[in-house]
């Protein structure tokens, strides 16, 4: 197709204004051609939500009344290399502020302790406890898969063997004004930003690296954020899979009502993330006969999905969220625009949507001193401060 053809088609004829010469008019199309822009057409509303109601879930007592029993099937299915890990690295990091990919960040105090450190080396404690390696793919985005990969090698990828590690490599979707004309970020250049962490299943199926994994039955996804994470868990493997269900969560009990949190719920009968906001007062404050909070499953970003489950709804459409942000962008003048306040909509598909496609879900409680530390900004809440602490709290020399 022709690019003016697709600029009138999907109403952004402003850019062949903005691209002047062949060059430029022949990269714009080959970036054109290469994106997702039905995303164009998605609105900033959020979608009506359906009948929301509190959801089941697995408590510390439970699991460890029967984490020998968990522990034996989920220790099995790693050693018949049925559970693979997913770290989702194609994020931007901006509110750590960091250059480089957020895992290079240090948190070392007298040594170097990179995120990524972190994460390798929780796995490897699942390697010792299953006596068996555990595939790793990870997850990068076109802005920091150079970086990331480059960051492994130097680090002789933390002592795992590399045989069990492949790269793959996120989409990227277009980034509009508010009035959803297409953003340019040099001549003949669109602004681009990854396009979430929700499609991170066909991203990887698209690179092929799963099939070098045919025996996994099982993908642990986890965010690079939280460095008391525990991968590949045989305890959560196994109750999931002793549970028949299709997908598992690890929860945090939330502190206090109006924690600002995701939680598991169930919408019109299957589970589902509710994010805090949408919450209203009197639910969140809600309390069960035993006292506890109705809505109490916070998730923290580590999920377990059968692989059946996944292929069978590869199909089927994620929603986009149209998240307001600022973008540097082409003004008119031909000058590099870094804007001081919100200016335009990014496009991204969310992995917490997946649960509800998935049918069934178990939220999986854990203890939130020893399992979450999430490390979003520099100080103040969920920063590189309190998961120092948390870090030290569990015995980590920092
Ligand atoms: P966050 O929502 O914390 O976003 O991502 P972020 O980009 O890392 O950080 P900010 O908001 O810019 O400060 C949660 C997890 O999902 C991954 C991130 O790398 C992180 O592990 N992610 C996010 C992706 O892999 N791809 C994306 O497009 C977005």
């Amino acid at each position: 197709m022709h690019l003016e053809e697709l600029l009138k088609r999907y109403k952004q004829e402003h850019l062949l204004a903005l691209a002047g010469s062949e060059e430029e008019r022949a990269a714009l199309l080959a970036q054109l051609s290469a994106l997702d822009l039905s995303v164009l057409s998605c609105r900033e509303e959020s979608a009506a939500r359906g009948k929301i109601a509190p959801i089941t879930g697995m408590r510390r007592g439970e699991i460890e009344a029967r984490a020998a029993e968990f522990g034996e099937i989920g220790k099995e299915a790693v050693r018949g290399g049925k559970v693979a890990a997913v770290l989702l690295a194609g994020g931007q990091g901006t509110r750590l502020g960091s250059d480089g990919p957020k895992g290079a960040y240090d948190i070392g105090k007298t040594r170097h302790v990179y995120i990524f450190q972190c994460l390798m080396e929780n796995l490897k404690e699942t390697v010792r406890r299953c006596g068996a390696h555990v595939p790793l793919f990870i997850m990068t985005s076109d802005k920091n898969d150079a970086a990331t990969r480059r960051f492994f090698e130097e680090h002789d990828f933390f002592g795992y063997p590399r045989d069990f590690v492949r790269f793959f490599v996120q989409e990227m979707a277009p980034c509009v004004d508010f009035s959803g004309r297409l953003l340019l970020e040099a001549p003949g250049r669109l602004a681009l930003s990854p396009n979430g962490n929700g499609g991170w299943y066909a991203s990887l199926k698209r690179s092929g690296a799963d099939a070098d994994f045919p025996a996994v039955e099982w993908y642990n996804v986890f965010g690079v954020d939280n460095v008391l994470q525990r991968i590949a868990d045989p305890v959560f493997v196994g109750a999931t899979v002793a549970c028949g269900s299709m997908s598992g969560a690890k929860v945090v009990c939330k502190a206090r009502p109006e924690e600002k949190v995701g939680v598991l719920c169930l919408e019109d009968g299957k589970p589902s993330v509710i994010e805090y906001y949408e919450l209203t007062a009197e639910m969140a404050e809600q309390r069960d006969g035993k006292g506890d909070l109705c809505y109490l499953y916070g998730v923290i970003l580590n999920y377990l999905f059968n692989a059946r489950m996944l292929e069978k709804i590869a199909s089927e459409r994620i929603p986009v969220h149209v998240v307001r942000k600022k973008i540097p962008f082409l003004g008119e003048n031909g000058q590099l625009i870094r804007p001081e306040a919100e200016n335009g909509y990014k496009f991204e598909t969310l992995i917490l949507d997946m649960v509800k496609l998935a049918g069934s879900c178990l939220p999986f409680e854990v203890v939130r001193e020893h399992e979450f530390a999430p490390i979003k900004n520099l100080t103040g809440v969920d920063s590189v401060e309190t998961a120092r602490a948390l870090l030290e709290q569990n015995g980590v020399v920092l």
